[in-house]
């Protein structure tokens, strides 16, 4: 087991690829802690975590991570808790795909709140309880840097740009402490994130969607969450003792066109 003796916290671990990075984890004997918004969803997360058999501790917390009260009630758990952390993942997000010109402020708000602000204060509200070798992995996006047509991205795009340049700065400042810092850049993935903004278009939309999906994956497909488990085992894991800095497209192929 590659996380065995390895404390991890997942944000928005309770759905999508959180929960399947948790999962993993898990899988890899660590510990686990999973933060969401909503305590049915993590409880749910959290049956289903535990159900196949034995492996690491899952705990769970309740908190909005868009709002600085909720980074603090995280922080405050991991230092009640009295343990060294060794791996987070910064997943929760948000994606509002609208138009540039009808962004309002509300949604360029609360998309830097989660996306940047969140993985930014809960890293550095962290950082005392991270042990040597600590790992710290964002999750981006393909959207920082690669556009879909007609799928108004200015917003969400920014948003992990941000987080990508985060990402490569905090790996040059917290290296020599022996802390790792990366990002996984997924392409499209088959989530409730992502089938919000797809049910809300209309069917002609839908299908021209589905069509530039088809011929634009070279793999053939979407992403599905468990897709993205191996590369996140990996960054926490000591195999990647000297891998810092770096923004992982695992995206079926679709950022190499
Ligand atoms: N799906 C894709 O195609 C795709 C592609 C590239 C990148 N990504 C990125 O991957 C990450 C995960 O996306 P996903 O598709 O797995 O999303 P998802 O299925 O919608 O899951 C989102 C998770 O985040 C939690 N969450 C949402 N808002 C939160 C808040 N304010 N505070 C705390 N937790 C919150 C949700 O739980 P609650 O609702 O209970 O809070 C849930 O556990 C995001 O950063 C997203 O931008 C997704």
């Amino acid at each position: 087991m590659k996380l065995r003796n390895k404390r991890a916290l997942v944000t928005g671990g309770s759905d999508g690829i959180g929960l399947a990075i948790a999962e993993a984890f898990l899988r890899e004997g660590a510990d686990m802690l999973i933060v969401g918004r909503d305590a049915g969803k993590l409880e749910a997360a959290r049956d289903k975590l535990t159900a196949t058999g034995p492996v690491g501790t899952v705990e769970t917390l309740s908190a909005d991570l868009a709002v600085s009260p909720g980074i603090d009630a995280v922080v405050e758990h991991v230092k009640a808790a009295g343990q060294r952390l060794d791996i987070l993942v910064n997943n929760a997000g948000v994606a509002y795909l609208v138009p540039f010109e009808t962004v309002s402020e509300t949604q360029f708000q609360h998309s830097f709140a989660l996306n940047v602000t969140a993985a930014f204060f809960l890293t550095q509200g962290l950082l005392q309880h991270f042990g040597a070798g600590a790992s710290v992995i964002n999750i981006s996006s393909y959207f920082a840097n690669k556009m879909i047509p007609k799928r108004p991205s200015s917003l969400y795009s920014l948003s992990k740009g941000a987080l990508n340049s985060l990402t490569k700065s905090l790996a040059f400042e917290l290296g020599p402490r022996g802390i790792r810092v990366n990002a996984i850049a997924p392409g499209t993935v088959d989530t409730a994130m992502r089938r919000k903004t797809v049910d809300n278009l209309p069917a002609e939309a839908q299908a021209e969607l589905k069509a530039y999906v088809d011929r634009s994956y070279p793999l053939g497909r979407i992403g599905r969450p468990d897709d993205l488990s191996g590369i996140a085992v990996y960054l926490a894991s000591d195999e990647a003792a000297w891998t810092s800095g770096g923004i992982f497209a695992i995206d079926g192929g679709y950022t190499a066109g």
